[in-house]
């Protein structure tokens, strides 16, 4: 795309309704975002990750019965087949863990006995169970990649303790699980993104489910989406020390760099996601006495607003929080889908249950009427 049709309105489909949804909605102006109508403060102060699941897939808060039948149920389906993980030793130890995540949701859609069935109540069970599993392929190939057996997971333990569980083989403490769980709420889901999309396309052509999941790892993969968290934590990184933040906004905003972590297609104001997570990364960093990040975080926040006039979003604040859980950095982006996996299978449903198959036309700006010249003459 020429730098003009980048900037002419639409362009990137901005403003563009694609089609009627009812899972979440985003009021950019005002910095408003809400699962099935409901605000997500209101979700992060009380609710589960396993709640909102539930409310993202079914369109309801569920009954407190209902509740416990479903978590006992993603429960149930956290197990992967070692088939599987198999897979994950088979690719090179140094590839980003996105790549390899990609690789095993695709593996994934050729187990269960249900693998070819592409009901209603298939895609419904099979979306369920990928939320249960994508934590388990996340904390198992981190294991892999290193060497290590994977850690089966933790019937004992809510879903986003066990995730913490099986990555380091230890459990989180009370408050680093609550923490991990609310950033998962945070993550759940946001309206039409570009992985989200994708997996919409995808599922418009009646693909299955595990196709759709993949085709939204790999668009989230990207630094411009999802990959922005692992990204600002190498900025982070880059800098160093809270003493060289200033110096470095200045240069970089000479440099008209992109300032990872920052800007939102969507939103003009502040990123309501955010608002939670930049306490969380401050409270989680004072737990373990590594307040560094959080400091540096804060004050290249303040110059980017003074300067710039951008707000953090999502991935500001969830990079140095995610290294306060002691996550590694390159696995920040597939943390993010072990939460929007519950997005991604919501949208699916309801793309499938009153499909019509996404299709664009392109702005054609190339010539036409262009006569074939055969190559024996083209010399
Ligand atoms: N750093 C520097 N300048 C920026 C940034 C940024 N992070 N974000 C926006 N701008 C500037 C652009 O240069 C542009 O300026 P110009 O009009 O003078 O050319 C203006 O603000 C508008 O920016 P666009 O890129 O056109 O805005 P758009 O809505 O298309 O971009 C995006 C949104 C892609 C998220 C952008 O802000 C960006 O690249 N941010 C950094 C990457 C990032 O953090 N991505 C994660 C987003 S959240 C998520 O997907 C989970």
């Amino acid at each position: 795309m020429t730098e003009a049709v980048a900037k002419q309105p639409g362009a990137g489909l901005r403003n563009v309704a694609v089609s009627e949804s009812r899972i979440s909605s985003i009021d950019g102006e005002r910095g408003i975002l809400a699962y099935r109508g409901i605000d997500i403060h209101a979700l992060a102060a009380a609710s589960t990750f396993e709640e909102t699941t539930f409310l993202l897939h079914e369109g309801r808060l569920p009954r407190k019965a209902e509740l416990a039948d479903f978590s006992a149920g993603l429960l149930k389906e956290r197990v992967v087949d070692d088939q599987v993980l198999a897979v994950a030793r088979q690719i090179p130890r140094q590839a980003h863990p996105m790549t390899t995540l990609r690789t095993l949701v695709s593996a994934l859609g050729a187990h269960g006995k249900d693998a070819d069935d592409d009901s209603p109540e298939a895609v419904a069970c099979k979306s369920r169970r990928l939320v249960a599993q994508m934590g388990t392929l996340v904390a198992a190939l981190d294991r892999i990649r290193r060497g290590r057996h994977p850690v089966a997971p933790d019937p004992a333990l809510p879903h986003a303790a066990n995730f913490l569980y099986m990555l380091k083989g230890e459990r989180p403490s009370a408050g680093a699980a609550r923490s991990f769980d609310v950033a998962l709420v945070l993550h759940a889901d946001h309206e039409f993104n570009a992985s989200t999309f994708a997996a919409r396309v995808a599922a418009s052509t009646l693909a299955d489910v595990h196709g759709a999941v993949t085709a939204a790892v790999a668009t989230l993969k990207g630094p411009l989406h999802g990959g922005a968290n692992e990204a600002v934590m190498k900025t982070l990184e880059e800098i160093g020390s809270l003493e060289r933040v200033d110096a470095w906004v200045e240069a970089a905003l000479a440099q008209k760099k992109k300032l990872m972590g920052f800007g939102h297609a969507v939103y003009k104001t502040e990123d309501p996601r955010a608002t939670h997570l930049r306490p969380m990364s401050k409270s989680l960093g004072e737990e373990i006495g590594e307040t560094k990040w959080y400091a540096m975080s804060e004050r290249m926040e303040a110059l980017v607003k003074a300067r710039k006039g951008l707000n953090p979003n999502v991935d500001f604040y969830s990079a140095s929080a995610y290294r306060a859980l002691g996550i590694p950095t390159d696995l920040f982006t597939p943390v993010f889908a072990v939460s929007r996996i519950a997005g991604w299978t919501a949208h699916v449903r309801e793309q499938l249950g009153n499909n019509k198959l996404i299709r664009p036309e392109a702005d054609y700006q190339g010539p036409r009427d262009v006569a074939y010249v055969p190559l024996a003459e083209r010399g």
